[in-house]
């Protein structure tokens, strides 16, 4: 075994992903397929870095901090994967893992894509696994769905596959992160964690939400309306899309029993200043995720305009400024 070193930078979905596909008799649900594809942007100064090493342990720390338990197993548990993705029957290695988030501490943006991404990169180079981009995009999948998009910079989009064994379920990229001078405003509306976790979140929306067999049925045009729109660079079409999308999400959301809430008072209120923007003539474009932050796409010139006005929407506590973001990358030592 080796050491290797990756960086893999975080996205947002301009077109959401949110649900699982259900798992099909026989088939372990350790390969967490989606039932919808997803479109997402790559973020340039939100990353994770990740080494892995051989020890006489297994052994992580994030931060600098020794983890136990809980996010540990998870860890673990993908580098047993990408192991056996080598044909291995025997145990793995013992691996030290070191993981730093470069999150600004309140961007209320998931660590998990980044996260994983960077893991899938870095455990493949040091247990030597010999693997195609769609491969190590198909296993970053297993450790969280946002994370295969994470191996790619610029716009990226996740197929959802119609194979049972998720090979055809994997992340390429759309435009290279230098296609499109735009920028991602993001809006923080609160402190502190989710209540709910996506994983969960997601499983409870398919078993109960009426709604989320149509916001399975309408993805596949949005994926295909969000794709073109990005290929003319059209900010109004893609901006439709985006909202429309991030909408019919929140709303399967809200159906589901008991309701999942992500949002806050103040997440709507960004949402109206947007709409009041774009009549007062400048555009930007909203999405949120499993938590109360708004993240406007934007023309990189609108930015500092509309980043005075956001922060001037009552409640608001933060606003950054972030660009489209590079590929994943990894350095191997012998
Ligand atoms: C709302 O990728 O975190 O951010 O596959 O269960 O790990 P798991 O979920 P995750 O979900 C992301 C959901 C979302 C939308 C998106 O990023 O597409």
């Amino acid at each position: 075994m080796r050491s290797a070193r990756a960086i893999a930078h975080s996205n947002i979905a301009l077109v959401k992903y949110w649900g699982k596909r259900a798992a099909v008799a026989g088939q372990t649900d350790d390969l967490n397929l989606p039932a919808v594809g997803s479109l997402s942007m790559t973020l340039d100064s939100l990353r994770s870095e990740t080494q892995v090493g051989p020890s006489p342990a297994d052994v992580f720390t994030l931060n600098g901090e020794a983890i136990e338990g809980g996010m540990a197993t998870k860890v673990f548990r993908h580098l047993d994967r990408i192991w056996t993705a080598r044909g291995e029957k025997g145990a793995r290695p013992p691996c030290a893992v070191d993981s730093i988030n470069h999150l600004p501490t309140s961007a209320g943006l998931a660590s998990s894509a980044s996260g994983f991404a960077a893991l899938t990169l870095a455990g493949a180079g040091a247990l030597e696994l010999e693997a195609s981009t769609a491969t190590l995009s198909a296993l970053a999948r297993r450790g969280s769905g946002s994370a295969s998009r994470s191996l790619w910079g610029g716009f990226v989009r996740l197929d959802r596959g119609e194979l049972a064994d998720g090979s055809d379920c994997v992340a390429r990229q759309l435009f290279p992160a230098d296609y499109w001078d735009v920028r991602l405003l993001v809006v923080h509306t609160a402190r502190g964690k989710k209540a709910v976790g996506s994983t969960a979140g997601m499983e409870e929306s398919r078993a109960t939400s009426p709604y989320f067999d149509a916001w399975v049925a309408t993805s596949e045009a949005d994926l295909a309306a969000g794709e073109a729109a990005l290929a003319a660079r059209d900010l109004a079409t893609l901006g439709a899309v985006m909202e429309q999308s991030m909408f019919k999400m929140h709303a399967c959301m809200l159906a589901t029993r008991p309701p999942i809430l992500y949002w806050n008072g103040v997440t709507l209120e960004v949402l109206r200043a947007l709409w009041e923007a774009r009549q007062a003539g400048i555009e930007g474009y909203g999405t949120s995720d499993a938590g109360p932050h708004v993240k406007v796409l934007c023309a990189s010139e609108t930015a500092p305009k509309l980043e005075a006005l956001l922060r001037g929407v009552p409640g608001v506590l933060a606003v950054d400024t972030v660009r489209p973001g590079p590929d994943a990358q990894v350095e191997v030592s012998p």
